[in-house]
């Protein structure tokens, strides 16, 4: 166990380690108040997801790896801009409501944050709820130790445990044995429940229901259907960040995988496929070309498309129909005066 102080920003250069490793941050007894664990999320899988998914009839790449420090910075970016309403229509809901929503969690949990990313709105959660302990679970690994460091600074009596890891995999999250709360809240917020088709979201959620366990709940918030104009508009924004973010993952397979994507020859696409629900990203190729990615050879032509994100949008009965399929009793659902954007409150059914 090192014994360090809090990281104030975490140096961007810092080469991620590959194994697995866990570093205990300073404090005394009872348990460390940060502590940081690095499951090596992607270590060994980057280059096998790529390939098989490009390998694939439709050509596809898991949208996990958009999330390098470049990625991690576009999507900020991202949310920040006048076009894309749901970040700042979910933190106006926190701003108004988390009080509300800290009642319905109430005193001793644990809270659980999957894809923590930069923390905005948990902060306003943990205003309200003070928890025994946070437990953000990222796979940016960078990101995360810089933000749950953040929490820590600003909460000095909670006990934070930040866990850099792919929670789409089983998780068995460490550094919650001996903590004794009255109850597990997993708090995923952002919509990113949407990158799952529902058969998978139902998964995932199930997962995390046996996370929590009895008593357990959910606090997650979830897109909503829309009028599809809005949507096509959030995910073409007019300075093209969103081209940048979905583009920015070619640059990182060229650079961690040693591929040679030309990415003159790609444009950002995205769409609302109305039948299926959701906002569809893709990477068009407009002009043929050969990659090469390890030894492995790849054919694009024009016209292809390699699709890189799903983004499903649910009404709030169709999502809380996902809810109950995954084991979880939906007790609340709160909305914003514009209808564009749900925060769900679920508990574990018995
Ligand atoms: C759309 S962002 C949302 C960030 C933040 N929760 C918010 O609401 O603004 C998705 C976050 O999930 C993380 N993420 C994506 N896929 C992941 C995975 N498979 N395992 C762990 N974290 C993941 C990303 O690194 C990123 O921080």
């Amino acid at each position: 166990m090192d014994a360090v102080p809090i990281p104030d920003a975490y140096p961007p250069d810092r080469k991620r380690k590959k194994k697995a490793v866990t570093t205990s941050f300073l404090k005394t007894q009872p348990a460390p108040r940060f502590s940081f664990h690095d499951l090596g999320p992607d270590s060994g899988s980057f280059l096998e997801d790529v390939i098989r998914g490009l390998a694939r009839g439709r050509k596809e790449l898991p949208p996990k790896y958009f999330y390098d420090e470049r990625g991690c910075a576009l999507f900020d970016a991202i949310c920040e801009l006048p076009e894309y309403y749901p970040t700042r229509t979910e933190i106006g809901m926190m701003q108004a409501r988390a009080a509300e929503m800290a009642r319905h969690l109430g005193p001793g949990c644990v809270l659980i944050e999957y894809g923590s990313g930069s923390g905005r709105k948990t902060r306003l959660l943990l205003e309200k709820l003070r928890p025994i302990a946070y437990v953000p679970v990222d796979i940016a690994c960078t990101q995360l130790r810089d933000s749950a460091g953040r929490v820590a600074r600003e909460f000095p009596d909670l006990a934070v445990i930040a866990v850099c890891a792919d929670y789409s995999r089983p998780l068995a999250l460490p550094g919650l044995e001996g903590i004794a709360a009255r109850r597990r809240v997993v708090y995923f917020p952002g919509s990113t429940i949407g990158n799952f088709t529902p058969g998978e979201a139902v998964r995932f959620l199930g997962n995390a229901r046996a996370l929590t366990g009895e008593g357990g709940g959910l606090l997650i918030g979830v897109d909503l259907k829309k009028d599809p104009s809005r949507l096509h508009a959030a995910y073409n924004d007019a300075q093209g960040v969103t081209a940048e973010f979905n583009l920015n993952l070619l640059t990182r397979i060229n650079r961690e995988l040693g591929a040679n994507f030309d990415l003159s020859a790609f444009r950002h696409q995205a769409f609302y496929n109305a039948e299926l629900g959701r906002i569809e990203m893709h990477l068009s190729c407009v002009r043929g070309q050969r990659v090469d990615i390890a030894g492995n050879r790849f054919d694009f032509r024009a016209g292809d498309t390699v699709h890189t994100e799903n983004s499903y949008k649910y009404t709030v009965a169709e999502f809380q129909e996902v809810g109950r399929s995954a084991g979880f009793v939906p007790l609340e659902c709160w909305t914003d005066p514009d209808l564009l954007f749900s925060v769900h409150y679920m508990t574990v059914s018995n």
